[in-house]
């Protein structure tokens, strides 16, 4: 079998495998980019519409806004340091070095002119244009930059390009990798498959960065690749995974006629004064919260889904804004769905991001040497219980860089790596489509918006069946579709197993049978 040797080794090519490659191959690093996509829209950072949220002058009330969004379950170190980080990067990386062309003001209402510190160190700011900065559920000032509402591809395009233009980067495209190759508690690199063909890729340190577990849930905002890699083949690995039950639902995905194709509402309307409706036309978010529309994801997403049971059915009002002026992107999009925005947008909550992982630590080490996890696979901490809408893209972009440049530093040391069996290559019909499909009913039934303790239990035990079932199959194959319903699979089993062990409900781990805890 092909052997390959790299000093770092990324899996996963969104921002957070993007920032880890940039910084890894800046400290002097041979750096391969192994990555499923074979173009930049299969990856989640692509869709990433609100934008990139930036310090403001008083850093501690971005600090307070992550911790309350996180129904305090966030750990606050975690979130100062990315707090203090912020700028520095937003400006180093996606100003100075991609050139992400951010909306600015141009007249409209806008926070304050967005300054870092210069790349030569010097520490005054240097940023001369007054970027606009839109606002998002939960945070108490406007801060988040952003290009239109399609921010992730204005940065994913640009980042690609850049690496792929270096010579110490090696991006190889459609390259899924099946395992993690370990010896003695050490991790030496993956076993890679590209086009039926499998090669041990060693290296000296490893990052994981491939997103999240879309593919777990019926219907969900992430690219069809999201199966929850990264979680299932660190732990299956034997590193240690939290807070894997906060799964957080967007309240504002379209639910209209042909949504099975559904497409995201940024919170960012309702920054901009969008309000949701129920099919009464009362506006019912002040019932439930008091800071209305925009309060912090998990409680809007579930009161939609309340809503739209109630009454049957909820819209987003943009009538006070000039919507396809403010989003002209999102007004596209409905025109492809043939939705009239004028009568109210049909939404419901779907699946998003998962905000446990992985746990890792500033650096982004997790339990095993030489193993480093990033962006949504992994737990940092700053998420806590419920994320605050658009620091995603951030802490990939701080926990990427901070990861690339501590992965360096070790040589590549080819092992005994076992040879995958691949004897018997052939499935039955349908086989990975079904047993996917039978995972997502479980998962959208008893692991989703609400859970309570019988259905959980219920939960587990079919997916372990169907586990059982995937795994008859992987002893003797690699198919890359069998793979990736294996990760599923042992992810949507982590994930029910967390849920069922926490009897606390808290942001989006929401139990019917379970008093909310108390944050304060
Ligand atoms: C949105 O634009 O509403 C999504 C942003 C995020 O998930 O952080």
């Amino acid at each position: 079998m092909r052997q390959m040797e790299t000093d770092v080794l990324v899996v996963g090519s969104g921002i957070a495998g993007c920032s880890a490659a940039l910084a890894a191959a800046r400290a002097g690093a041979s750096v391969t980019v192994a990555t499923k996509a074979t173009a930049p829209e299969e990856s989640a950072s692509w869709w990433a519409q609100g934008g990139i949220a930036v310090t403001g002058d008083d850093p501690e009330t971005f600090v307070e806004d992550i911790v309350a969004a996180s129904d305090g379950a966030a750990d606050r170190a975690a979130v100062e340091s990315l707090v203090a980080d912020a700028r520095g990067v937003v400006e180093d990386v996606l100003i100075r070095t991609l050139d992400v062309p951010f909306d600015t003001s141009e007249g409209r209402e806008t926070g304050r002119t967005v300054t870092g510190p210069d790349t030569d160190g010097s520490a005054t700011a240097t940023t001369t244009d007054d970027y606009h900065l839109t606002r998002e559920a939960a945070h108490s000032e406007r801060r988040i930059l952003h290009v239109d509402a399609s921010t992730g591809r204005h940065l994913l395009g640009p980042f690609l390009a850049h690496l792929d233009e270096r010579d110490d980067v090696t991006l190889q495209a459609d390259t899924m990798a099946l395992d993690l190759l370990t010896a003695e508690g050490r991790v030496h690199g993956a076993l890679l498959e590209r086009d039926g063909d499998l090669a041990h890729c060693f290296a000296g340190a490893t990052v994981l960065a491939t997103g999240g577990i879309g593919a777990c849930y019926g219907r969900s905002t992430n690219p069809d690749a999201a199966t929850g890699d990264g979680v299932a083949m660190a732990a299956l690995a034997g590193a240690e995974t939290r807070d894997l039950e906060y799964v957080q639902f967007h309240p504002t995905a379209y639910a209209g006629e042909g949504s099975e194709d559904t497409f995201l509402l940024s919170e960012a309307v309702r920054g901009e004064g969008a309000v949701l409706r129920n099919a009464r036309d009362e506006r019912f978010m002040p019932d439930y919260h008091a800071d209305a529309d925009l309060a912090p994801r998990d409680v809007v997403a579930r009161a939609v889904a309340t809503e739209r049971e109630r009454t049957g059915d909820v819209r987003l009002d943009v009538s006070d804004l000039d919507f396809d002026e403010e989003f002209p992107d999102l007004a596209a999009l409905c025109e492809e769905h043939d939705v009239d925005w004028a009568d109210g947008i049909p939404v419901g909550p779907v699946e998003h991001f998962l905000c446990g992982g992985v746990a890792v630590d500033h650096e982004g080490r997790t339990s095993l040497d030489r193993l480093f996890a990033v962006g949504e696979c992994a737990r940092t901490g700053v998420h806590g219980a419920n994320r605050l809408a658009s620091t995603s893209l951030l802490e990939g972009l701080v926990w990427g860089l901070r990861a690339g440049e501590a992965a360096t530093g070790h040589d590549p040391e080819p092992v005994d790596a076992p040879l995958p069996d691949d004897s018997d290559p052939a499935l039955p019909p349908g086989f990975c489509t079904d047993k996917r499909r039978r995972l997502q009913r479980v998962m959208d039934e008893h692991v989703g918006l609400e859970r309570d303790a019988d259905g959980l239990r219920r939960a587990r035990g079919a997916l372990r069946r169907l586990k059982g079932e995937v795994d008859a199959y992987t002893r003797t194959r690699t198919a890359r579709d069998l793979y990736e319903l294996r990760n599923a699979s042992v992810t949507g089993l982590l994930v029910a197993r967390a849920a069922a062990e926490n009897t606390e409900s808290r942001g989006c781990h929401y139990l019917t049978t379970a008093p909310e805890v108390d944050a304060d």
